[in-house]
């Protein structure tokens, strides 16, 4: 779904990333992009967002490259497609809950409800945003970026200012998600989070180190290139099953 060939980002003389080519496909698979401070996440995050369009190389999204897009597909994009979840949450304090979902969209109040109570904010659907706590504006931005179903969802260190207790409620609350068919890709410095993460990507001095898949033989279950591997198994006992055929009959032809 995301691809990158060959990225360079640059900021004066500071190169940020230096020819990095990854791709991120899977939704089965929660992906965490970890690194320092300052080490660039919030910049390929903007890249992967369209709000940054002045890199080298080549990023694809959905198999088109994402130079094509014009602002109104980017428009579109983004009202659709994909999410993004701001680090300070991006919500309007003077408006409740519901409302702050129900003014993202035009969506249906059965959809909104729904996201509300599975993340556990249906009763306070009417409490104003300022006054929830960090946590649950959390959930509140993710839900709203859950509402229309997005096939990708992109986090902005979605655990920065929670405590233990809550990082592990927020990351329950993703699973839950992800497991909708939704791909989450989080970045983070928060190494509580690596324990959540099927694949983790590792972004240091400008490169993009893959470091950790969990669960080879679940990642391998899961895996677009299995199915490559099974379909050209398919063909091949079909071929087989086919050429057997063929020559069965020829015998009963001839002899
Ligand atoms: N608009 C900009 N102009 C110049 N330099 C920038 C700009 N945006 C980011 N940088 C620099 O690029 C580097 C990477 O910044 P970025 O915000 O992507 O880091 P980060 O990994 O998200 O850090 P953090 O974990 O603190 O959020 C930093 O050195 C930062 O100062
Ligand atoms: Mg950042």
């Amino acid at each position: 779904m995301l691809k990158f060939s060959n990225l360079t980002k640059t900021f004066g003389d500071k190169t940020i990333l230096n020819n990095v080519s990854f791709q991120i496909n899977n939704p089965a698979h929660l992906h965490v992009l970890t690194g320092e401070s300052g080490s660039g996440k919030t910049t390929l995050l903007n890249i992967m967002f369209g709000l940054d369009h002045d890199y080298q190389g080549k990023y694809e999204l959905f198999g088109v490259d994402s130079k094509t897009y014009k602002n109104k597909n980017w428009d579109h994009l983004r009202t659709e497609d994909i999410k993004m979840v701001f680090q300070d949450f991006k919500l309007f304090d003077q408006l409740t809950i519901y409302e702050n979902l129900y003014l993202s969209g035009d969506f249906e109040d059965e959809e909104i409800y729904s996201i509300l109570e599975s993340m556990d904010l249906l009763s306070l659907k009417n409490e104003y945003v300022k006054n929830i706590s960090g946590g649950q504006k959390q959930r509140v931005a993710i839900g709203r970026a859950v509402l229309g179903s997005p096939k990708i969802i992109l986090l902005d260190e979605p655990t920065g200012n929670l405590d233990g207790m809550t990082t592990d409620k927020i990351m329950e609350y993703i699973i839950k998600i992800k497991n909708k068919g939704i791909l989450f890709f989080i970045i983070t410095h928060d190494h509580s989070i690596l324990e959540y993460a099927d694949v983790i990507y590792k972004l240091e001095n400008g490169k993009i180190y893959e470091t950790y898949q969990k669960n080879e033989n679940e990642l391998l279950e899961n895996s677009p290139n299995l199915e490559k591997v099974k379909n050209i198994k398919t063909k091949k006992h079909i071929f087989t099953y086919t050429f057997l055929s063929m020559f069965r009959k020829k015998k009963r032809l001839f002899c």
